[in-house]
């Protein structure tokens, strides 16, 4: 069965409506420039991407620095720009014709000054069968980037434990259980709106405090992230779980 075309913002407002995953959620808004300055004036940097599409395309950062001079950032251009005019008149070119969205920029947890993020794979193989987490890695930035997709940013994958180790992020000892319990809640959220779901690949922020934050969930994931790490067992899995009817 062909997972279904759903754009990010639909999959925000399914996921806003669960109490548990609330906390988890980055605040979100679609795009304008009144919601722009608000988020500007809140979290001082924001992240502006397209509601479809993926691969990291289209996604813009804009920083707010001193004297009404604002710095916008996307893929490896980085532009400053004074007054609020300069800046939408430098995004709205970039914007392709498509709703976007605006967040906090989250300052993700960082190896070598490069941000990551987590990808959490999780797999049914009916609707009626339980969602399983069957893999999990950490993708981290190519450097200059803002985005940690693979392929857009030159960037590299390893496994979850080394990034949490190698980032200096405060490990609990319950945040990968608490991982887990967040991806299999998405993805039981979301496989309960659409039904025909069997895949999510969840990406996942963990930000500098250890606090875990739900990016974006992929209902078409590559297996190529997996492919890319030394250690088989996941891709196996993985590919056992989609053979398996
Ligand atoms: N609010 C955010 N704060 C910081 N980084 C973000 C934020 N949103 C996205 N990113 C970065 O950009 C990447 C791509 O964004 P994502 O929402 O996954 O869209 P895409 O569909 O293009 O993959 C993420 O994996 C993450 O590295
Ligand atoms: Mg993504």
């Amino acid at each position: 069965m062909k997972a279904p075309n759903v754009g990010k913002w639909s999959k925000h407002q399914h996921l806003a409506k669960d109490a548990f995953l609330q906390a988890y959620l980055p605040p979100t808004k679609r795009f304008s420039p009144a919601a722009l300055w608000e988020y500007i004036e809140n979290y001082g940097d924001v992240i502006l991407k397209p509601s479809g599409g993926g691969g990291g395309a289209g996604i813009i950062k804009v920083s707010s620095l001193d004297g009404e001079r604002y710095q916008i950032h996307a893929g490896s251009l980085r532009r400053v720009v004074q007054g609020k005019e300069a800046v939408l008149h430098t995004v709205r070119p970039l914007f392709r014709p498509k709703i976007y969205l605006l967040q906090p920029h989250l300052s993700l947890g960082r190896i070598n000054g490069r941000p990551f993020d987590v990808r959490v794979m999780v797999q049914r193989t009916r609707s009626s069968q339980p969602w399983q987490v069957t893999g999990w890695l950490a993708k981290l930035a190519g450097p200059g980037y803002v985005v940690t997709n693979v392929a857009r940013s030159r960037g590299s994958v390893l496994s979850l434990q080394n990034a949490i180790l190698r980032s200096g992020i405060p490990k609990s000892p319950d945040l990968l259980s608490e991982l887990r319990k967040v991806a299999l809640a998405v993805a039981s959220c979301l496989g309960k709106a659409y039904p025909g779901l069997r895949e999510v690949g969840l990406d996942v922020g963990l930000d500098q405090e250890g606090k875990i934050w739900i990016i974006e969930a992929n209902f078409r994931p590559a297996i190529s992230l997996f492919q890319r790490l030394p250690d088989k067992t996941f891709l196996h899995r993985i590919k056992a779980f989609r053979i398996r009817k």
